[in-house]
């Protein structure tokens, strides 16, 4: 452990804890200092397992009335959210470990046996990372703008030569903040809609990636250049960006096509301000008289400033964009034939500034601020990002039932799936529309046909890929794109499935090959198939095993699939932030897939939380990129190795186990639920404003119909973290019962899916705890269902002890110092938050359907949310 760092964090969280002690004590005066004091160390000796504080904080706060203990909770909330805080900038100041570009690039220099060369794996890199809305960021946006400012002066405040005047000055702006922080309420007043999650969106690409972008793609090109004399062409788009964010109406009924249709204007006009300002300061700069006669001639002989008179028309036109988009909106008179309307308006000048400069021999200007704007303009382009829309099957299924029983064809939903396709093709190859002029449908049926009409009215570059939820035959992906053909789309739109259930992912391949058997289908897709892969509702309905085991063969036999039609595969993995949902490290996510996954680009969900702390700042962007380049390169050159045959018949045993144990607690015991219900906050938690969707797909469904997110978020929240490792250790048991203990030696070794599992348990083990998850059982379930919390901690304990023994560790993260470290200083704050919350779920249960006080609803949003920040982690 490198003791000089640690102890400048643990530091750097005292500093900011006392700051807000301080400004607790000026707003409620020394009293309430004092009571934050003891209820802080009591905490402290209570996760450290001395039980007299336990009981003392548990009786404390029976004591309490509801505003008190709302005003504890948003002290250990903050107190929080300004560890996290201390912990970033603590991350991005001390990076200790060398750039992962360098360090690949190092290595690559002394491997002779490479599956491509460099110059290939650049040309295959593509990372394309998909914003979502997803409800898991806990942290409201103004909140989020003061820690963004907070982290600014921090990395200030940690340069060595500031003057004890500038010292002063920062540190008056850090209380500045706390203050303002303190005095925010930190639960939003409503559900954002979604077209505020949209805007938030903007807010990111503008506030770090705008910048960090170029930044990466300079550093890489002269990275390249200098080791290996590649260069990056000034078109070379590494990464790119997508978004759900007014797109995603997969159980979300405030996403319409009204809704879609704004998103997308307000995407191009946010695009046309941010490249107005670019152009301007390039106009103020490239006052240069000589050109070359291409340029020339385009201006015109006259023309004394030839590059300021290209930038003029472009300068205008963005102008014009913002005027019109912001006029329509309004439901002014608008004028739309001055707008930019297509990608080359803008990137051709650009590129014709360019090329003269070079011609001329003033490289270095040309390589400034206008290289970073090209590379801005091929990798945001006119429409900032592209949306993708995600739908779920059933809604498609709905229309064509509509449709054919008004045209007297019977229920399409009642049709086998060759009639469904032999129906749909048909209808794709013909030159009559299929939809009546006059017919009424339903309402729902007519939304889905507006938002076709809505894509179908875009240019190609503003939309990203239609994904379809809950997809499982090949009909669901013709019935898009028929639904598009009938709106009168120009363009082939790619039309993804989404394979989300167990089921469903094992019947991938066998959809997907009937799908691309179709040569009429692979010419219409243009030989390019996008398919996304479920890594949350698969690990809810299997467990964590099987589903993992599930998402890698259905990969790979989609990977060969493609090979064998000779068409380019991207695959797209809804991986959310938390293992439980299939987060992982960048390196470790692309290791654990299986080889040549990567070689139609890599696409990614990139969620809620996440987006902030990987992508918030520029240079924790940065990071990212260079994380996950590294990792794509290696993974391109020198692939994981594909699993034997041996190591397979393993693992198929295990994840068999696996899926059984899961189910047979989850699915298969009438007890699960109620259980479920008492001991965790699932039913609270609904009430929390985090997104703008609701937490059910069904709004009066059960269990089932729990999205992925409250469900992780649920378990979270008492600390038995129970859907991430659930029946995993078990199966490992019967596995090694059965001998294959050298076996399981051999794969942990060599096969970095399966080491990836275990990992990913080490990292679960380090966030479970099952002292406090006994709380919440002695405290909130009910008598008879006890024995079900008991049952569940005995698996998870023996689950640890297999696991430390499979890793010959003493205890989890043991190689991780710095991971370990950053939990247990947050702990201490922890720990009065979840006791907190119990008492509030007493309180709120107790009153049964009664509406709740103000101050108790508040204090238990609160400590849900402080608790999801303390995990730095939500759903
Ligand atoms: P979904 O996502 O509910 O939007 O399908 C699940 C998740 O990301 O965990």
């Amino acid at each position: 452990m490198q003791k000089g760092i640690d102890d400048s964090l643990l530091e750097t969280v005292r500093y900011l804890g006392t700051e807000l002690g301080q400004i607790i004590q000026q707003h409620l005066g020394d009293e309430w200092l004092d009571r934050i004091e003891t209820v802080r160390k009591q905490g402290r000796k209570s996760y450290a397992g001395d039980k007299t504080a336990t009981e003392s904080l548990q009786k404390l706060f029976a004591q309490m009335p509801d505003e008190s203990l709302l005003t504890i909770g948003r002290a250990f909330s903050q107190f929080l959210n300004l560890a996290n805080l201390a912990e970033q900038e603590h991350t991005v100041a001390n990076v200790t470990e060398q750039d992962p570009v360098d360090e690949f690039l190092a290595k690559i220099k002394h491997t002779d046996q490479t599956n491509m060369t460099l110059a290939q794996a650049v040309e295959h890199l593509s990372i394309e990372l998909v914003l979502t809305a997803h409800p898991t960021e806990v942290t409201r946006r103004t909140l989020i703008y003061k820690y963004s400012r907070l982290a600014e002066c921090l990395s200030q405040l940690h340069e060595s030569d500031l003057t004890d005047t500038q010292r002063k000055k920062v540190e008056q702006r850090i209380a500045e903040l706390i203050s303002q922080a303190w005095h925010t309420d930190e639960i939003r007043a409503a559900r954002p809609t979604p077209v505020d999650e949209a805007q938030w969106g903007f807010s990111v690409i503008e506030n770090s990636l705008w910048q960090a972008v170029p930044d990466f793609i300079r550093t890489l090109d002269e990275k390249l250049a200098d080791n290996f004399g590649l260069n990056l062409p000034t078109n070379a788009v590494p990464v790119r960006f997508a978004s759900w964010m007014g797109g995603d109406r997969d159980g979300n009924p405030f996403v319409t096509s009204k809704v879609t249709e704004q998103v997308l204007l307000l995407a191009r006009k946010r695009a046309a301000v941010l490249f107005l300002d670019d152009i301007s300061k390039l106009f103020v700069e490239l006052s240069m008289g000589q050109c070359s006669e291409e340029l020339r001639q385009q201006v015109g002989a006259d023309e004394r400033e030839p590059y300021r008179a290209t930038l003029l028309q472009l300068k205008n036109k963005l102008a014009n964009t913002v005027e019109g988009i912001e006029a329509f909106l309004a439901g002014e008179q608008y004028q739309a034939d001055n707008w930019i309307n297509h990608q080359d308006e803008l990137i051709k000048p650009l590129e014709a500034c360019f090329q003269s400069l070079n011609s001329v021999g003033m490289k270095a200007i040309a390589n400034g601020l206008l290289l970073d704007t090209i590379r801005r303009a091929h990798c945001f382009g006119i429409h900032l990002l592209k949306l993708d829309i995600r739908q779920d099957s059933d809604r498609h299924d709905q229309v064509f039932s509509e449709i054919t029983r008004y045209l007297g064809l019977g229920d399409y939903s009642n049709w086998t799936e060759q009639d469904k396709q032999a129906f749909l093709l048909r209808e794709l190859a013909s030159k009559r529309p299929l939809i009546p002029r006059v017919w009424q449908p339903s309402a729902e049926v007519q939304e889905v046909l507006d938002t076709c009409k809505v894509i179908a009215q875009q240019n190609e570059q503003a939309l990203g890929i239609y994904i379809i939820s809950m997809a499982q035959a090949p009909s669901d992906v013709l019935e898009v794109h028929l639904l598009l053909q009938e709106a009168g789309i120009k363009w082939p739109m790619p039309v993804a499935p989404l394979f989300e259930t167990l089921d469903d992912l094992n019947n991938a391949y066998d959809s997907m090959a009937a799908l691309l058997d179709i040569e009429w289908y692979r010419g219409f897709i243009r030989n390019h198939q996008y398919v996304m892969i479920g890594y949350s509702d698969s690990a809810k309905d299997a467990g964590a095993l099987a589903a993992g085991w599930a998402q890698y063969q259905s990969q790979e036999a989609l990977v060969a699939l493609a090979e064998q039609h000779q068409v380019k595969l991207t695959l797209f993995h809804g991986r959310g932030g938390t293992i439980g949902r299939g987060g992982l490290p960048a390196r470790q996510a692309i290791f654990s897939q299986p080889p040549g996954s990567c070689l139609g680009g890599l696409r990614v969900t990139e969620q809620g939380e996440t987006i902030r702390y990987k992508f918030g700042t520029e240079a924790l962007a940065n990071r990212s990129f260079s994380l996950y380049t590294s990792a794509i390169l290696e993974a391109l050159m020198i692939p994981p190795p594909a699993p034997q045959q041996k190591w397979r018949e393993v693992i198929e045993f295990m994840a068999g186990h696996a899926r059984d144990n899961y189910r047979d607690v989850v699915r298969h015991d009438e007890n699960f639920v109620p259980y479920f219900r008492s001991a965790t906050p699932e039913l609270e938690l609904s009430k929390l404003p985090l997104g703008s969707r609701p937490s059910k797909r069904k709004p009066n469904g059960g269990v089932e119909s729990l999205r992925a997110i409250p469900w992780i978020f649920a378990w979270a929240q008492n600390r038995l973290v129970l859907p991430a490792w659930l029946g995993v250790m078990k199966a490992f048991k019967t596995s090694l019962e059965a001998g294959h203990e050298p076996l399981i030696k051999e794969m942990m070794q060599q096969w970095p899916f399966f080491a990836s599992r275990l990992s990913m348990l080490e990292m679960v083990f380090m966030k479970a705890n099952p002292q406090m998850a006994a709380i919440y059982d002695d405290q909130l379930v009910p008598e008879p269902l006890k024995y079900f919390g008991e049952n569940l901690r005995t698996e998870l304990k023996e689950a640890q002890v297999l696991l430390l023994e499979l890793l010959g560790q003493q205890e989890v993260m043991q190689n991780e110092p710095a991971g370990k470290e950053s939990m247990e200083i947050r702990a201490n704050y922890l720990e009065p938050l979840h006791l907190l919350q119990v008492e509030l779920l007493k309180r709120a249960r107790q009153a049964g359907d009664e509406e709740l006080s103000y101050n108790l609803e508040r204090a238990l949003m609160v400590s849900i949310a402080g608790v999801a920040t303390g995990l730095r982690n939500t759903g």
